[in-house]
Order: structure tokens, then sequence, then C-alpha cells
């Protein structure tokens, strides 16, 4: 049994999550086991991550956030990140190629001032490129960290309180909400780990407060299909979300 989490409730009908988070875990393992290096795996992940993004606009999904860079990955050996920079300056050529046949709003989530001026440039192409798209609303995480992101919320507040814009009274979780890169946007309904591993990484820690994580561990990020996407939806059809209720 490779998957955690299945419960016993049934529905009649299909509930599509609005919004799907997955943390594409598993490039390196997958490339180990074929004796290839690393960044095989994480080239076939890209591939996989444009197949499934396709996916998830076709079947009607509003929102996908997909991690795509950590503010820990950093730490990786250095031919690895200069390689994985590689990897999303070709990806962004690509894609803004591609954005004028696909309906899919491209957004970027994390700090990106710690990227190239080429990489940082590409990014506000695709946003502004893909403004205008009624689709998917495709959230990619780079230099993304759920910490790093209340850190930034939380001086961004400050900045307006001693602005005397706002004062402390008025902090509220929507306004905590309103200052995340996801500002507007409804929190994830479904998250998704393949690989094995059972951790969030700072993946969405606010936003997954009562997200659905899903992990499925006979599985690594390469060989995801859309199949296994379905599966995933179809364990949480099965969840009962109850928010803390009875
Ligand atoms: C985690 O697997 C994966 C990453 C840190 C990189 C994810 C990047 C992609 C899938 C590339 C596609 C993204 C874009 C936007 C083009 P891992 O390397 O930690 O795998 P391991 O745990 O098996 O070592």
């Amino acid at each position: 049994m490779g998957i955690i989490g299945r419960s016993k409730n049934t529905k009649a009908e299909r509930l599509l999550p609005e919004h799907i988070g997955i943390i594409m875990d598993g490039n390196g393992r997958w490339a180990k086991k074929r004796g290839m290096p690393r960044m095989a795996g994480h080239r076939a992940g890209a591939q996989r991550f444009r197949v499934i993004t396709r996916y998830c606009n076709k079947i009607g999904i509003k929102y996908l956030t997909v991690y795509a860079f950590s503010t820990e990955n950093w730490k990786r050996p250095k031919e690895e990140v200069d390689a994985l920079m590689g990897l999303f300056f070709d990806y962004l050529e690509e894609a803004l190629r591609d954005f004028r046949e696909e309906n899919i709003r491209t957004r970027f989530i994390g700090d990106r001032s710690a990227f190239s001026d080429k990489i940082q440039a590409l990014m506000g192409e695709a946003e502004e490129l893909s403004s205008d798209k009624t689709g998917l609303v495709l959230n990619i995480a780079m230099n993304y960290g759920g910490k790093p992101e209340l850190v930034t919320a939380f001086r961004n507040i400050a900045a307006k309180i001693s602005a005397g814009e706002v004062s402390p009274e008025d902090i509220d979780e929507q306004m905590i909400s309103d200052h995340l890169y996801t500002a507007g946007q409804p929190e994830p309904d479904l998250i998704i780990r393949p690989s094995g591993e059972y951790r969030t990484s700072n993946f969405m820690v606010w936003q997954s407060a009562y997200s659905e994580y899903v992990f499925m561990d006979n599985i690594l990020w390469p060989d995801f299909s859309e199949k296994d996407l379905e599966k995933a939806i179809d364990i949480y059809n099965h969840r009962n979300r109850r928010y803390g209720g009875v």
C-alpha cells in the first residue's frame, strides 16, 4: 500500500479541488536508480511539470502551486544549483513561446531578487504576457519558503504600523493572508508529495493549515502521471474535511 491517509468515506460526486499544491520530489533518486546524473532527473521532472500543469488546466483546476526551488535548495552543490538555474532559464524561454496557445496564467512566488537579472526579466515577462489568461493560475514557487514568506509579511505589516497606516489591533488572519505571495487566492485544498518523504518542507506554511495532504510513497516525481494526479484527487474525495468541527 503506497498511499498514506486513505479514509473510508465515500461520496457520490467527484469534487475537484480548487487549488492543488505539488511538492515535486524524487528527481535525484529517479536519476540515481538509472545510473544517470541528478540533473537528468530534474530534466525529466521539468517535463512532468509541463504535462501535469496542462492536465490540471484541461480538467478545470483553478490554481496549481508547484514547489520548484526552496530557500534551502541553495545549499546543494554549486554545479547542481547552476544546472537548475539553466533549466529554469530554458523553461522560461520555452514557456514564453507556449503562452500564446495556453490559457494559463503564470505567477512566481518567492524572493526573486536572488536570481540572475536574466531569469528575473523572464519571470516578469512571463507574468505580464500571461496576465490576461483566464484558465489555470499557475504559481511557480522559486526561492520560496513558507517561513521567510511570513517574515516578509510581518515586516510589511510592521512598516505599515510604523507609518501609522494600521494599528496592531487591526492585525487579523485576513491581513496576514493579504500580505503573502498568494494574496487573493484560495488556500490549497490538496497538497501532493510523491517520493516517500512525509514532510511539508516549508511549503505554504500559513496557507496549508487545513489542506489535505496526500503522500504517495511508491512514485518519484519524474514518473508522476495524469493517472497519479487522478488517484490523489480520488483520495481527496474520500477525505472528510471538518475544519475542526464535527
Ligand atoms: C526535488 O527533488 C526537486 C527539486 C529541488 C527541483 C524541482 C525542479 C523541477 C521539477 C524542475 C522543473 C521546474 C521548473 C519550473 C522548470 P530532489 O532533487 O530533492 O530529489 P531527491 O530527493 O530524490 O534527491
